[in-house]
């Protein structure tokens, strides 16, 4: 999963290319830079190894989501459907910028289930923000067009899936804006660092202003800039970015390694019928960061998800009972819990969480089971590790 586990040479060349100058900021400073223009030039080539118009290079994926809805004018009071399970950091997103997380029941894809998104638009709901899980995508051909039919703007948060893609379209370039996180852990890292991709130029300019105290970035004079509004700094620095980009010209690299290394996993899981795989919308679009599978009923799945770690099976995950990724433990928020008082005012005015039934998605994230597909591991430990399953399996379904 995560390309730290590539980190070589070639990002230590590219940040010392970035301290010889002794310009770590992304703008300016011309003469000095030499010619080095590592934020610049991790845009150009990532928004066109996604055929995105335009990309901006911000500091976290956070950051990158916060940017996104301000440049889409999403705020007070407005509704953005997202769902339960994600990273907690989309629901930060939506209630930072004053408007009211609606969550959504998810489907075997582990993303927003189409088949129920009507239910949730109300004369209220400015965006539909649908998050790409552990690496494959939703079926955003089918929200694309529901959210087209509503006249409503999908915003994909595209942070764990860079380089997945359906049906030869990428994640992050179906909606107005594409957001993609580049953190430590994810499949290229910046170490911290995130992006919004966008083909509208407006939004685009909204975004580049937003992230950088409203700077409108007309001219060539970093003094003297105008301000159509209010910013914030969620600028990247051009060492974070320098790391970003000797990554992305590995992530052909990284994502056929993880391509390679789950298929040899799946076809050890393929072999108990009683599993299902994770619904994968495009498998040739499958980044392949994780293998997700759905056991029969939540009690298989704790026995198994228990026998794996017991086993020595590192990296595989039960989201059910995880605080990060899933609504059921997310009690901060639903329980609507800041250290901001303005947010404090207008959590008051939320709704009320607490009681939020999603059966559908309660059923399908207590039997998912996720692991890590590692990019280190060597043909051996690859074996070693398909002989561990093979026999907690068994011991599950064929004892
Ligand atoms: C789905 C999702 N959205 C947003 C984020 C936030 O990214 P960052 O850690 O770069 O702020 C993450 C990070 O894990 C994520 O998984």
């Amino acid at each position: 999963m995560p390309g730290f586990e590539m980190f070589g040479e070639e990002e230590k060349q590219s940040v010392m290319d970035v301290v010889n100058t002794g310009v770590l900021f992304r703008y300016g400073f011309d003469a000095a830079r030499k010619e080095t223009w590592k934020a610049k030039t991790f845009e150009k080539e990532f928004a066109k190894y996604i055929s995105s118009k335009y990309c901006l290079l911000v500091s976290s994926g956070t950051a990158a989501l916060s940017t996104a809805l301000a440049a889409c004018g999403v705020g007070c009071g407005d509704e953005v459907i997202v769902p339960p399970f994600t990273f907690v950091a989309t629901i930060e997103g939506v209630i930072s910028a004053g408007a009211i997380p609606v969550f959504a029941e998810i489907d075997d894809t582990l993303c927003i289930d189409p088949d129920k998104l009507e239910n949730y638009i109300t004369e209220k709901t400015k965006g539909i923000l649908p998050v790409h899980m552990c690496g494959s995508m939703a079926r955003i051909d089918r929200i694309r067009q529901i959210a087209d039919k509503h006249n409503i703007m999908l915003m994909e948060d595209a942070c764990q899936a860079t380089g997945a893609h359906l049906n030869g379209k990428y994640a992050g370039t179906w909606g107005i804006v594409g957001c993609f996180s580049f953190d430590s852990v994810k499949t290229i890292t910046c170490g911290e660092g995130g992006c919004v991709v966008t083909d509208d130029e407006n939004i685009y300019k909204r975004a580049d202003a937003f992230h950088d105290h409203g700077h409108d970035h007309m001219g060539n004079d970093r003094g003297k800039e105008g301000h159509e509004f209010l910013g914030v700094n969620y600028r990247i620095s051009e060492l974070n970015a320098a790391v970003g980009l000797a990554q992305l010209a590995k992530l052909n690299r990284i994502i056929e390694t993880q391509r390679r290394n789950h298929a040899q996993i799946a076809s050890v899981i393929n072999e108990f019928p009683e599993i299902r795989l994770r619904t994968v919308p495009d498998p040739s679009g499958d980044s392949c960061t994780f293998i997700n599978f759905l056991m029969p009923d939540e009690n298989t799945a704790r026995k198994t998800a228990s026998a794996l770690a017991g086993a020595g099976a590192d990296g595989s995950f039960y989201w059910y009972d995880n605080n990060w990724h899933y609504i059921r433990n997310w009690h901060h928020i639903k329980n609507m819990r800041t250290a901001m008082p303005a947010p404090q005012m207008h959590l008051d005015n939320m709704r009320d969480y607490t009681g939020l039934n999603l059966p559908q998605s309660d059923d399908i994230v207590s039997r998912t089971i996720s692991m890590q597909i590692k990019l280190s591991w060597t043909q051996t430990e690859i074996e070693k590790r398909c002989d561990t399953i093979y026999n907690v399996l068994k011991g599950i379904f064929k004892s």
